[in-house]
């Protein structure tokens, strides 16, 4: 669900966004902007640029620019319910990918399911966009957690509030495109061989379930799967960790039933995983 955002509004975000980029590249912005259009109906062509930037997250952008983390935001990858994705520079020209988490009461309510019972989240605050901050943090704690122990998952470089700022999966302009969106993956086997191999990994080495792993949230980058929105996922103590666990694999299984390739039996490997 895309809020539409007014006209008012959306002129705002737009003399935020040039403020923060004198040189904002309008050739680039549209290049991806079109992309973003394809996917939504005309009358929410003018919501492309959504309303995540209230003056606290303008406020927090300043300083990330003035830190030198971010050099200028080029435009947006996609808007989804939750957060923003924006393609900008660092300072050594390098592309970044910039998520921005939306200060929402609906989201922040349906985050609490997630974090209520991780061992690693003690206090749980009460105040919304205190909720959400923890959820941008939660990301890229899990990002952390993931590159660490080598899964293809953006490289976390930073988190303020509710921005989050990693590595950008695509080539120059054009981000990675979802799996889902992929007619003919190459190399089947050895494709769902590393998202298998990515579920085992993420558990065994890492302590952590994704939740939310299907093809939407796996990009298909140099023929590789890169896993990403690893915001939901839990600790393996967390008590819904095996449920999550089984929807996980049973989405990857869906996706690969589609095509003529052999997968080992889906409940042998869920035991492998749990190690019983
Ligand atoms: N690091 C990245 N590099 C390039 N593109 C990215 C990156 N992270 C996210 N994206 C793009 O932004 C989209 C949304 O990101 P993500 O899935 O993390 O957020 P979301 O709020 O869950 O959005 P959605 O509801 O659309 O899944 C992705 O589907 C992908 O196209
Ligand atoms: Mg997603």
């Amino acid at each position: 669900m895309v809020r539409e955002s007014s006209f008012e509004e959306e002129e705002q975000d737009d003399k935020y966004l040039k403020k923060l980029n004198p040189h904002l590249d309008n050739l680039v912005r549209e290049n991806i902007d079109k992309r973003r259009i394809r996917k939504t109906d005309d009358s929410k062509k003018f919501s492309v640029i959504e309303s995540v930037f209230d003056e606290r997250t303008i406020f927090q952008l300043e300083k990330l620019i003035k830190q030198g983390l971010i050099e200028r935001i080029l435009g947006i990858i996609s808007s989804g319910k939750e957060a923003n994705v924006y393609l900008a520079y660092n300072q050594k020209g390098e592309e970044i990918a910039i998520k921005i988490y939306k200060i929402d009461r609906n989201t922040s309510r349906w985050m609490m399911n997630y974090i209520r019972g991780d061992p690693r989240f003690k206090k749980i605050p009460r105040n919304i966009s205190k909720i959400i901050y923890l959820w941008a943090s939660k990301e890229y704690k899990n990002l952390k957690r993931a590159y660490k122990v080598d899964l293809n998952v953006p490289k976390p470089i930073h988190v303020r509030n509710n921005i989050l700022i990693m590595e950008y999966i695509g080539f120059g302009s054009i981000p990675a495109p979802k799996l889902k969106n992929i007619s003919n993956p190459k190399d089947l086997s050895a494709l769902s061989a590393k998202i298998l191999k990515f579920i085992k990994k993420l558990y065994q080495d890492a302590d952590l379930v994704h939740g939310d792993l299907s093809e939407f949230n796996i990009l298909y980058h140099n023929q590789q799967p890169v896993i990403i929105d690893i915001s939901q996922a839990v600790s393996t103590q967390h008590p819904k960790a095996e449920v999550f666990l089984v929807r996980d694999i049973k989405n990857v299984y869906q996706y690969f039933e589609n095509f003529d390739i052999n997968l080992p039996s889906a409940e042998k490997f869920y035991y492998e995983i749990i190690d019983i």
